[in-house]
């Protein structure tokens, strides 16, 4: 089984990959309500995104919550796709199934476009399509790894611990959904509010309301509004919106 969290679609892109190449099959973990139970011989892959060179909170709450029913010597690998970075991301589901007892055996990153449109330009077609070519052989490589269900880290775009965990601090106060906001010519279809995956948007008389003070700041509202009317802070507007070419979105 390989679970995953995807907000922009690159990291279900790679899962479903993975999957096709390993004959396994994908499921997101937020259709996931208590626990995963693993068949014997069964192989466990986990893909998600990188925020903040750390790993984004839904995931971190849901392997916190999330009981993990499978062998001892289960083959457990974790791939983080990141936008150039993946710091700390792979191995910090390796220190949080470590709490409940399970090892992963490899850790693998791999390079998308980025979607955090705060600082990086979706717009920016060819430079896209550059970083989506080299998507295949990436894939090719950790498919290799996990078929002869190799252990190791092979995550090639990490950083110190330190240095991680010092950046994945400003990830608390962006998650902040007071940085969201909602302009003109949302035509209230209530998209955002239904593929939200922590349930902090309510339509209220027509338009989206953010209900909670913080989500996991996927970006998943502002990059799959059908009129780019959700942003975040002043520079997502001239960023563009971003979702993989070979995906419609996230889940
Ligand atoms: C809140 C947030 C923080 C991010 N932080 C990083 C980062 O630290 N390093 C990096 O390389 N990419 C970062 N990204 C980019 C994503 O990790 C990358 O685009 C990822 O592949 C998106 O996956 P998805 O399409 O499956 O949602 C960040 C994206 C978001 C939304
Ligand atoms: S997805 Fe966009 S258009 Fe639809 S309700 Fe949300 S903000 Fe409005
Ligand atoms: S409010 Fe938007 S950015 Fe925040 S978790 Fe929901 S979909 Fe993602």
């Amino acid at each position: 089984m390989i679970i995953y969290f995807s907000a922009t679609g690159n990291s279900k892109y790679v899962a479903s990959k993975v999957a096709e190449a390993t004959k396994d099959f994908i499921k997101p973990i937020t259709d996931i309500t208590d626990r995963i139970t693993l068949q014997q011989g069964e192989s466990l892959g986990i893909v998600i995104p990188t925020y903040f060179y750390w790993v984004p909170s839904v995931v971190s709450d849901f392997l916190e919550n999330t009981e993990i029913e499978c062998e001892e010597n289960t083959y457990i690998y974790c791939i983080a796709t990141c936008g150039g970075t993946s710091g700390q991301a792979s191995q910090m589901v390796g220190k949080l199934l470590e709490k409940k007892g399970k090892r992963v055996n490899a850790y693998f990153d791999i390079v998308m476009p980025d979607n955090w449109t705060p600082m990086f330009d979706a717009n920016n077609t060819d430079e896209i399509a550059k970083v989506i070519k080299k998507e295949k052989p990436q894939i090719e490589k950790i498919v290799g790894h996990i078929q002869r269900k190799e252990s190791g880290k092979f995550a090639k775009h990490t950083l110190p611990f330190v240095i991680a965990k010092l950046i994945s601090l400003f990830y608390e106060p962006s998650r902040k959904t007071s940085h969201l906001h909602v302009e003109n010519q949302c035509i209230g279809c209530g998209k955002c509010m239904s593929d939200c995956p922590v349930k902090a948007i309510e339509i209220q008389d027509g338009k989206p309301v953010w209900v909670k003070d913080k989500c996991t700041m996927c970006l998943g509202c502002l990059h799959k509004c059908p009129t780019f009317a959700i942003q975040y802070g002043k520079n997502t507007k001239k960023h563009g919106q971003y979702v993989h070419p070979e995906v419609n979105g996230g889940k």
